[in-house]
């Protein structure tokens, strides 16, 4: 079955990655319009960046709205100390001419969740846009099927404070209407997108695709990796938000556990902090099937084999 979904993103590199696994996949997933949202650098970078990989992809059809430009509360925190001033730094890209959409991120969402039964919407950083179509239309939370997003973390705790994970953090307030929002919830947290790293053979793989598409993924991945090698000593960049779309593609190679997931809203010490009662040592609601493990072979044959049809 065709999944109806759409992908709302701060482009970054693992962002870019993500939404070429899904125009790579037209025959699994359906992509009916890439929302930009404030995130890893400033809205009029993210939705030139959702342009920009529309156009590598070959899609310069597809709809691309701009979402909110700050938080629903707080000033806009950026990353360009990971993905660069473009937020698409590594290989030099061409400027779009596809066109922008004249129609806020927010209303596409709204009128998009009205117009289409079941859709699935696809979160690939901070959740302003989806927290205010929800705020501003309460009743689309009936129409949307499920929501899978990458944010938060467990074990692994924080990468932009020592509690809480970036998507999470920049918006704590957005993501707590999002979570307690009843609608089907699956997330990709650090604990999983940590596992799934580019190593230098499987960028190489990547590269050995050949042409543009495998050529501009490939730097991406040198780029970006330099700040989770830094950190954590990883061997390779962590390809977050492919998670997302790879687990809509192929959940199996996914594990998880479905429990009760908070955000800290207050707490100056854990804002953004994602506290899921994984043991089940309360009564709340199980509200989101978080996911802890994935099969990191299995992901990168998928990528690998997806991106060769670009
Ligand atoms: O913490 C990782 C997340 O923050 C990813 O979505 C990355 O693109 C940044 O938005
Ligand atoms: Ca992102």
């Amino acid at each position: 079955m065709t999944r109806k979904i759409i992908i709302d993103t701060d482009p970054g590199q693992d962002d870019a990655i993500a939404i070429l696994l899904a125009l790579a996949s037209p025959n699994d997933i359906d992509v009916l319009g890439i929302t930009a949202v404030a995130g890893n650098v400033p809205l009029p970078l993210t939705q030139r960046n959702v342009r920009v990989v529309c156009e590598l992809a070959g899609r310069p059809d597809m709809t691309v709205c701009a979402g909110c430009d700050a938080p629903m509360q707080r000033p806009l925190v950026t990353a360009e100390h990971v993905h660069g001033t473009t937020g698409l730094d590594g290989p030099e890209m061409i400027a779009p001419t596809m066109p922008l959409s004249d129609q806020h991120a927010v209303d596409f969402i709204i009128e998009t969740a009205r117009e289409q039964d079941g859709i699935t919407l696809c979160p690939l950083g901070p959740l302003t846009n989806i927290a205010t179509a929800l705020e501003r239309a309460p009743e689309i939370a009936d129409k949307i099927d499920e929501i899978i997003l990458m944010g938060g973390a467990y074990f692994e705790v924080g990468n932009i404070t020592p509690a809480a994970e970036f998507n999470i953090y920049v918006d704590p307030e957005a993501a707590d209407i999002v979570f307690r929002s009843g609608i089907k919830l699956t997330v990709l947290p650090l604990d999983t997108t940590h596992k799934v790293l580019a190593t230098a053979e499987r960028t190489a793989a990547i590269r050995a695709i050949g042409g543009p598409v495998a050529e501009t993924v490939a730097a991406w991945t040198e780029f970006f990796e330099r700040f989770d090698t830094e950190k954590y000593g990883s061997a390779g960049a962590p390809l977050h938000d492919p998670c997302v779309i790879a687990y809509l593609l192929k959940p199996d190679l996914f594990s998880g556990r479905q429990c009760n997931v908070q955000v800290e809203v207050s707490s100056p010490l854990t804002l953004g902090m994602t506290v899921a009662d994984w043991w089940h040592i309360t009564d709340h609601p199980r509200n989101a099937f978080f996911c802890g493990d994935v099969d990191a072979n299995g992901f990168f044959d998928l990528l690998t084999e997806r991106l060769a049809r670009l």
